[in-house]
């Protein structure tokens, strides 16, 4: 697996990919890799012939008072796994080789609620590393996991809007068997903090069933959340699928999740 750390090095070995007529991959993340990211290099592989991984703790999608300097990083760990899993490059530049001195070109989609009304700039960081890093690697193809659906929905519209050319895959959430979403903020919980996040996708699937039966999955998911405080309960219209998607503070760590109401991510 080559490594590369800038611009130009990631830009000649995807070259080289385009150069063997090969079909691309890309699965932008910011490291801590855990079985979620996993499943993402798994579908890359499974679709690809060449399969990229960025990894970049992103600073402009954290605002100042969220966690940047203690997000989990281990590259080296992080390059074995992806080594392991079949990634041909792995892109982990420095920060200023993406934000270099003198940066002041920035995407900002318009009217992200939920989400985007609790982090005002996280998504306007999100979308510019996004179209910096489809220009930079060119893949055919982009891999995006379920649990942060709103992201792979703007994603999936800035696409559309600045007529980028490739696909964008949104792959299922990777669950512990207890239920919690995998994420790379998990590592922050304690044990008790874990069994009390459980509510978070206890409380989703209470939403679910409610809405099965024909009632409100707003009010069955608020009403399931006892002990914790839920940020947003919402129901998301992704165009091909609605969910119903909640954010909880569990100590000082902020948790999000989702579940499909109906229709299906692509
Ligand atoms: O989902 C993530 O890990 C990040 O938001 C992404 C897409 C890599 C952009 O920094």
């Amino acid at each position: 697996m080559k490594i590369a750390r800038t611009v130009a090095e990631v830009r000649q070995a995807a070259d080289c990919c385009k150069v063997e007529k090969a079909r691309l991959g890309l699965v932008p993340t910011m490291g801590a890799f855990h079985d979620g990211h996993v499943s993402l290099f798994r579908a890359a592989r499974a679709e690809c012939d060449k399969v990229v991984v960025s990894l970049f703790v992103n600073p402009a999608q954290f605002a100042p008072h969220e966690d940047l300097a203690r997000y989990p990083r281990d590259e080296t760990r992080d390059a074995e796994l992806a080594e392991d899993e079949g990634v041909d490059i792995l892109f982990a530049p420095p920060a200023d080789e993406l934000y270099p001195t003198g940066f002041h070109t920035w995407v900002d989609p318009e009217g992200t609620g939920a989400e985007g009304v609790r982090r005002p700039d996280h998504f306007r960081g999100v979308a510019t590393v996004c179209v910096k890093l489809f220009n930079i690697v060119q893949p055919d193809v982009a891999y995006f996991g379920q649990k942060d659906a709103q992201q792979a929905a703007i994603v999936r519209q800035l696409i559309r809007d600045l007529n980028l050319e490739l696909e964008l895959r949104v792959v299922l959430t990777v669950r512990d068997p207890d239920g919690l979403a995998l994420s790379s903020r998990n590592t922050y919980l304690s044990a008790d903090e874990r069994l009390r996040a459980l509510t978070l996708p206890r409380a989703l699937r209470a939403g679910r069933e409610a809405y099965a039966d024909g009632a409100d999955p707003v009010a069955a998911a608020r009403a399931a959340f006892n002990g914790l405080d839920p940020d947003y309960v919402e129901v998301l219209d992704l165009g091909n699928a609605k969910l119903l998607a909640a954010a909880a503070r569990v100590g000082e760590t902020r948790l999000i999740d989702n579940v499909v109401l109906e229709g299906e991510l692509t």
